[in-house]
């Protein structure tokens, strides 16, 4: 991947940095996204004592709070023309509900809408790379004409999910995190539908992933109990999960496909509202609304 731009939010976090750490070991210039200057400097330490040689960025970004995203998204088009793979890993889970100064729910701020808002205002820099070739490079053979640039979005199974577009902020009754999360795991797979639909042609695919559980992360330190002891003992490392968002960011096999759920480098069938095309563009246009841009 020498001479690609990579941008991974989440860096700080268990399933980012691996991820992070295959992209630079790959040799791309890896945009390192943390909350705060001192979370992406320690992201981009964590990834160097993987990957001495790296070639990282750091770009500080609250992705819960739209005007960072926009000022992030500035920051990184006045350094990268180019965006050769985008991965979207940071993530919440939390007990207690809280509110953004954009007056969302916390969750579906970072599940959902900064997947949503952070992809839309890259998608420039991402439809350019496909154009100037990135990770066509490196191609051999029938698939040296691939021009491609990746999104890939780390998301879910989401069981039995449903969106309930009444209530996307989950403001009604009582909160738990088992009523505002799984449905931003659903909403992730949705929104990569979408974006592989209006990117058709473009040169852009977009994936998500379903990574399993992931062992010994932070994500679950708010949440505790047996649903945190289940993921640490039974969940895979995040270097193991990081194996098919990794594949799907640089494999010549997944350069021409776009708007799947994947696991373990299969694809996986996406039930109930995952097989709705109206559900997707309703969400779509509630995000496209809740960012202002509609
Ligand atoms: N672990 C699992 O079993 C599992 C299963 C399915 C899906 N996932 C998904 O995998 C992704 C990675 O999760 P993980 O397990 O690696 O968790 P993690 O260690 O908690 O990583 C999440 C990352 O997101 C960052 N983040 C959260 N809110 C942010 C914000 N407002 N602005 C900027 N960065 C923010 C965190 O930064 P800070 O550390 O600074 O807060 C952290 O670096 C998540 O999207 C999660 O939904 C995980």
């Amino acid at each position: 991947m020498d001479g690609t731009v990579a941008l991974v939010t989440g860096a700080a976090g268990g399933l980012g940095s691996a991820v992070a750490s295959g992209l630079a070991r790959e040799g791309a210039v890896v945009v390192v996204v943390g909350r705060s200057t001192t979370r992406a400097e320690e992201a981009m330490e964590g990834i160097r004592r993987l990957v001495p040689d790296a070639l990282l960025e750091p770009l500080v970004c609250d992705l819960s709070v739209q005007s960072s995203i926009h000022t992030a998204a500035a920051d990184f088009l006045s350094r990268h023309d180019r965006l050769d793979v985008l991965v979207n890993a940071a993530g919440v889970f939390r007990k207690q509900r809280q509110v953004t100064s954009d007056g969302l729910e916390l969750t579906f701020a970072t599940n959902v809408m900064a997947y949503f808002l952070l992809t839309n205002l890259l998608l420039d820099a991402l439809k350019y790379a496909a154009t100037t070739g990135g990770n066509a490079v490196t191609a051999k053979g029938p698939a040296a004409s691939l021009r491609v640039s990746r999104i890939v979005n780390i998301a879910s199974r989401y069981g039995n999910a449903k969106l309930n577009f009444d209530d996307l902020q989950t403001a009604n009754g009582t909160y738990s995190y088992l009523r505002s999360t799984p449905p931003t795991m659903l909403a992730r797979v949705l929104l990569t539908q979408e974006f592989a639909e209006r990117l058709r042609g473009s040169g852009v695919v977009a994936n998500a992933v379903h990574p399993g559980l992931v062992k010994n992360t932070s994500l679950l330190m708010d949440v505790g109990g047996p649903f945190r002891w289940i993921t640490n003992t039974f969940g895979a490392p995040a270097g193991k999960a990081a194996d098919t968002p990794i594949w799907l960011a640089t494999s010549l096999e997944t350069a021409g496909v776009s708007g799947q759920l994947w696991a373990k480098r299969k694809e996986l069938p996406t039930p109930g509202m995952g097989s709705d095309p109206e559900a997707r563009k309703r969400l779509w246009d509630a995000c496209a609304h809740l960012a202002g841009m509609s």
